[in-house]
């Protein structure tokens, strides 16, 4: 069913699908003698959510090695240069003596309980309440313990989520880091904008902001999103990505940034993967992906 405006999802439905595939990757990046990724709370959520293709993939029992998108090799080599960009964001953003994060579209994401956080610290996570109640309650029953103060706040981003973030303790006096990490496609154009709007309105000089910037306009067609519609069909799950991608002309990431008040440094994709000693899978991650950069952005 196509998106509308007020629609929700769980971890199992939808766009929270989305959430469990990528946390799939990073269970699957995260095993083995020589892991590339540390991210051991990844597995057992993904377990948890229960949709059988994700558990199979993890487990070994899908055979996709002769799909060139799909294969244990280049999921988790995608997934590692994307986590570690934003893990090392939050690192240095701490180091820089930020005491406050802002996760936005958190999914599965176990940062606030894996990054070595300091003391003082306050992490929020955002998403749709399903996918926040559903993530904190199981982590919660597996005794994982947040390594900072954790402040879940269960709200659609196309709702009053300032309000909400500041009904927890939000402080915009007070330098941010925020991450908007795999949202962007599921957000319409307009709302892209007014995300980027709201998180400018709340940062405080020397925030901070690391997201993904595709440089088409259109960079979710549904010309790409059938390429990934292809992928969930093998592994067995029954989703159109047409439908949960939002297509259409959307402002350009860097340069809106820019004229708004961001300082912007891009980190083309390819070049990430060099210096995590990948190799770039020319052909098959700009077919998908457009030739994206990973960014970051400092309030002046
Ligand atoms: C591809 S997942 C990425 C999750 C996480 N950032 C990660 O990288 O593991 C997309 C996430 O965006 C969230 N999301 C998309 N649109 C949203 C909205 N309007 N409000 C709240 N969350 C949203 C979904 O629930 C999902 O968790």
């Amino acid at each position: 069913m196509a998106r509308t405006d007020n629609d929700s999802w769980d971890l199992a439905s939808s766009v929270g699908v989305t959430a469990t595939m990528v946390a799939a990757s990073r269970a699957m990046a995260s095993q083995g003698p020589d892991p590339l990724l540390d991210d051991p709370l990844a597995d057992p959520l993904v377990r948890a959510v229960g949709l059988e293709p994700f558990v199979r993939l993890i487990d070994g029992e899908i055979d996709v090695d002769d799909d060139p998108l799909l294969n244990r090799k280049t999921r988790t080599e995608r997934i590692t240069v994307r986590t570690r960009f934003f893990d090392d964001f939050f690192v240095a953003a701490a180091e820089a003596g930020v005491r406050q994060a802002v996760i936005l579209a958190s999914g599965l994401d176990t940062r606030a309980y894996r990054l070595p956080w300091p003391a003082g610290m306050v992490v929020y996570e955002i998403d749709q309440p399903p996918v926040i109640d559903f993530k904190t309650r199981t982590l919660a029953e597996l005794g994982a313990a947040p390594a900072a103060e954790h402040r879940p706040v269960g709200i659609d981003l196309r709702d009053d989520w300032p309000a909400a973030l500041r009904h927890h303790g939000f402080h915009p006096d007070q330098p941010t880091a925020w991450s908007a990490e795999g949202l962007l496609p599921y957000l319409p154009p307009e709302a892209q904008d007014r995300l980027f709007d709201h998180i400018t309105t709340l940062s405080a000089p020397d925030s901070r902001l690391a997201t993904e910037h595709f440089p088409e306009r259109n960079a979710f067609s549904d010309e790409r999103a059938q390429r990934f519609t292809q992928q969930w069909q093998r592994l067995g799950m029954d989703l159109d990505m047409s439908d949960l991608f939002y297509p259409g002309e959307r402002s350009i990431v860097v340069d809106y940034l820019s004229s708004h008040g961001w300082q912007v440094t891009a980190y083309p994709a390819r070049e990430l993967y060099e210096r995590n000693g990948f190799e770039f899978p020319e052909d098959q991650i700009v077919a998908a992906f457009g030739d994206m950069s990973y960014v970051s952005a400092v309030r002046r």
